[in-house]
């Protein structure tokens, strides 16, 4: 047993190591070790979720952001980006090619753009409920007040994403324009979480000036939120950004930081990425078979899709929902996995031991 492999067992043990110790193993993993962990980690879910993949109708409702975060291709600083928003009719429709597809979960993403106000938002959230009782609803609309993610909840939201990018506030002003700070990130989640959200946060892998310590502390900051949902996947750079020259995130610390957090919080809703499926064909049943159990395939309006950019080369940007759905649900059976239609609700319950 080499030194790194002490390490994703003691991760596995719940005796997660200090930051040193962490950073040490993202630093220096090798090949094999990556294959340790990626075992573990599906045991793990396979204990957990058997082989069901839940499936997560993504709907893109608006590119139209007023942040400007230097990663983003839809920052509103990219006057190139085609903008877009779709209306309460036109999301509905969205729900209802997914619903008879299968999927029992709905999450509408979107740039921060002020014309959706807490009223719209509550709308179409109270539309989609009322219209579709039995499915999940997922929010991903960035940072507001308490308040208003009440009124989201109250309308019958269940899920809420907002990934925290960073653990580290320095890392994160590097990210970020002076106005976003993680204090503000903190605050939000820890609200949605104390409202009853399933909330989830995550961070991208090999994003501009991260270094092994930053990820140590993602590992670390997400153990102790303790989050339903986690949201991986490599940092690609977006041709009308600051970040235009900047590397690319690798599959392979994508896959090893997905291992790592599945088995250090064994019950998460950890989703293989598009971005994953972006930087290699095949890349989501990789993460897969690193522990990952969610996908989540865009159903959004086949002309809109080509312009919710938030890297370069995104796929799946060119596919009629119906395509890409079913290549990936083909993807997911060939690797020995099976496609579930159904919520795939956070197991609040601690019902398997070992
Ligand atoms: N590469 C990869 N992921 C990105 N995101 C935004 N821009 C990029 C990029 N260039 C991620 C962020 C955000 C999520 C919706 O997409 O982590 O929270």
């Amino acid at each position: 047993m080499t030194q790194n492999q002490s390490r994703i067992l003691a991760v596995k043990e719940g005796q997660t190591p200090p930051l040193a110790e962490l950073a040490a193993l993202i630093r220096t993993y090798t090949p094999e070790d990556r294959e340790f962990a990626a075992s573990l980690a599906r045991e793990t879910a396979v204990k957990r979720f058997g082989k069901k993949i839940y499936f997560r109708g993504l709907i893109e409702f608006t590119n139209y952001c007023k942040n400007d975060c230097l990663y983003c291709g839809i920052r509103r600083s990219n006057r190139n980006a085609v903008r877009y928003r779709l209306g309460l009719d036109e999301i509905l429709t969205c729900c209802r090619w997914g619903e008879q597809a299968g999927f029992r979960t709905f999450v509408l993403q979107g740039g921060e753009d002020p014309y959706f106000t807490d009223e719209r938002v509550a709308e179409i959230v109270s539309a989609i409920r009322r219209e579709f009782p039995d499915c999940a609803i997922t929010l991903s609309i960035g940072e507001k007040s308490r308040e208003s993610y009440q009124r989201f909840f109250d309308a019958g939201a269940d899920r809420y994403l907002l990934r925290h990018e960073t653990a580290s506030p320095a890392h994160y002003a590097r990210l970020h324009p002076p106005e976003l700070t993680l204090e503000n990130r903190v605050r939000c989640l820890k609200d949605l979480i104390s409202i009853g959200y399933q909330t989830g946060c995550g961070m991208m892998v090999g994003s501009p000036f991260q270094t092994a310590e930053n990820l140590a502390e993602d590992l670390l900051f997400m153990k102790d939120l303790n989050p339903q949902m986690i949201g991986i996947g490599p940092f690609l750079p977006h041709h009308g950004t600051p970040f235009r020259d900047q590397k690319p995130g690798t599959l392979e610390d994508t896959l090893f930081l997905l291992s790592i957090v599945r088995l250090m919080l064994p019950k998460v809703l950890l989703p293989a990425t598009t971005a994953l499926g972006t930087i290699r064909p095949g890349g989501r049943e990789l993460g897969i078979l690193a522990g990952a159990n969610v996908v989540m395939p865009n159903i959004s309006p086949a002309d809109v899709r080509k312009n919710y950019l938030l890297y370069d080369r995104k796929i799946g940007t060119a596919d009629a929902p119906a395509d890409s759905y079913s290549a990936l649900r083909e993807a997911i059976r060939s690797i020995g996995y099976e496609p579930a239609n159904e919520r795939g609700d956070y197991q609040w319950e601690d019902d398997i031991h070992d």
